[in-house]
């Protein structure tokens, strides 16, 4: 590609470490560390890739301790160390050239590495994750990588794994799924209390796994969102078959969408209510409401947004089905099929989060970036969502487009919105990135702190409060 990437999806290749000058007043209580996780370059070396979501790792940390220190830094894993040596090897959807040794190198023999999706603490480590179950640790001091930590123990696993896990606040545990795939393919689910130690929750045998970027969890279930999009699992497998992962993975919308709801206690698969076929990579939250389930979730009509996140059709503007419709799924466990309510929430997000002291519980408040629908442009601002009134408040000024929001509650806060919310904007005409802070409650700006540099268009961060 001879002409310059569009800002967003172009390549950094600095890494920083300063202090960041502050207009505005950050409230005195914020302490600790923002680390959001994304795809810092498309192209090193001679080599680049095709797809958003094979961008090459970057760690971003805001640390806020009496003013905003940054620093930015490539995870150094094997996916990094090869595209130096002009010898990408694909990930998730990369490859024209593509053999079966891109599939295997995804989820078979040496897992694919690029972990570019999420920071996650378990136990006292720092991790960063994507989709195979090959962790990346990294130190939180220096953003330096440590190596890979990958589980070796008996109970069962698997060779795909989800990126979002979602901690219980009132356990600490943290609980994930992995899909092992063969003869007999199955989901597994467990829990953690450090990366190397697991134990299993409840499996369930599935003909053909379906891809599943998120799941949901409350105090006693676990929900598995089983989309219509799904593999063959010895078809996958079968020598000689060649293509990108996800090219792998086919829409088939007569099986509609199945809640796969497993009972923590017992690990057993308690319902598996079908409803509509629909499409989504993002869970919001998901509680428990007498004998209702109660799942926010990020839904598209179908996959096929997969295919509009490639970097050509990004690059050209083509966003068409990047934008989601906050939805909220109740699934009635005392009835005897389970049915399944849907209605609308709000029709126009991307990456929408909740307030981690709601996780697990009922929230009122969802914060996502705001698209348009349909979607032109990347997302221009970032929304606070009543998901009881259906009203949301709009914040577009500091930028030209905006990064996921990440709630943060003031420590001693009652009220589910007293807090800050923490969002990047890139900015077009000064060519750089802003750290925006925002007021949980009226959602108006109380500081911002610009970037030496244009962050590209990242996944997620978390908030760590220890990383002061
Ligand atoms: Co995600």
């Amino acid at each position: 590609m001879s002409s310059q990437p569009p800002l967003g999806f172009h390549s950094l290749r600095e890494e920083v470490t300063g202090e960041l000058p502050v207009e505005g007043r950050i409230p005195d209580w914020l302490s600790g560390s923002l680390v959001r996780n994304g795809p810092g370059a498309f192209e090193l070396g001679d080599e680049a890739v095709d797809h958003w979501f094979d961008g090459l790792a970057m760690l971003h940390q805001f640390t806020f301790d009496d003013g905003v220190t940054y620093r930015n830094r490539f995870l150094r894993t094997e996916a990094y160390e090869a595209a130096r040596d002009g010898e990408f090897d694909g990930g998730f959807a990369t490859g024209e050239t593509t053999l079966r040794e891109r599939l295997k190198a995804f989820v078979l023999d040496d897992p694919y590495d690029n972990a570019n999706v999420i920071a996650e603490r378990i136990g006292d480590r720092y991790l960063a994750l994507t989709e195979t179950p090959r962790w990346v640790e990294f130190d939180p001091a220096t953003l330096e990588t440590r190596g890979h930590v990958q589980y070796d123990g008996s109970e069962p696993a698997g060779r795909l794994a989800c990126a979002h896990m979602n901690r219980d606040p009132a356990t600490g545990e943290m609980v994930n799924f992995e899909t092992a795939f063969g003869r007999s393919s199955e989901y597994h689910v467990y829990s953690m209390a450090s990366p190397t130690e697991r134990d299993h929750v409840g499996s369930v045998a599935v003909d053909e796994p379906a891809y599943m970027h998120s799941f949901a969890l409350t105090p006693n279930y676990v929900v598995l969102t089983e989309f219509p999009f799904v593999v063959d699992p010895m078809d996958f497998l079968r020598p000689g078959k060649q293509g990108p992962f996800v090219d792998n993975y086919e829409w088939r919308p007569e099986r509609g969408t199945r809640f796969l709801v497993l009972e923590r206690d017992t690990g057993e698969l308690v319902a598996q209510p079908r409803t509509e076929p629909f499409f989504g990579f993002h869970h919001a939250n998901a509680f428990e409401d007498d004998d209702d389930l109660v799942i926010d979730l990020e839904t598209v009509p179908d996959a096929a947004s997969i295919d509009h996140l490639y970097l050509d059709a990004l690059r050209a503007g083509d966003l068409d089905a990047f934008g989601g419709r906050l939805e909220r799924f109740r699934v009635h466990l005392g009835t005897a099929d389970a049915a399944v309510d849907r209605r609308t929430i709000y029709d126009g997000t991307a990456l929408p989060t909740v307030s981690p002291a709601r996780w697990c519980r009922e929230h009122r408040y969802v914060y996502a970036q705001g698209t348009d629908q349909p979607v032109t442009e990347w997302p221009r601002s970032v929304t606070k969502i009543d998901t009881v009134s259906g009203s949301a408040r709009t914040f577009a000024a500091a930028g030209d487009h905006f990064s996921e929001p990440i709630f943060v509650p003031r420590p001693d806060g009652t009220a589910e919105d007293d807090g800050v919310v923490l969002t990047v904007a890139l900015d077009d005409d000064a060519g750089r990135s802003v750290l925006v802070v925002l007021d949980g409650d009226s959602f108006s700006e109380l500081a911002r702190a610009p970037l030496p540099h244009a962050v590209p268009f990242d996944f997620h961060g978390r908030f760590f409060a220890e990383l002061a």
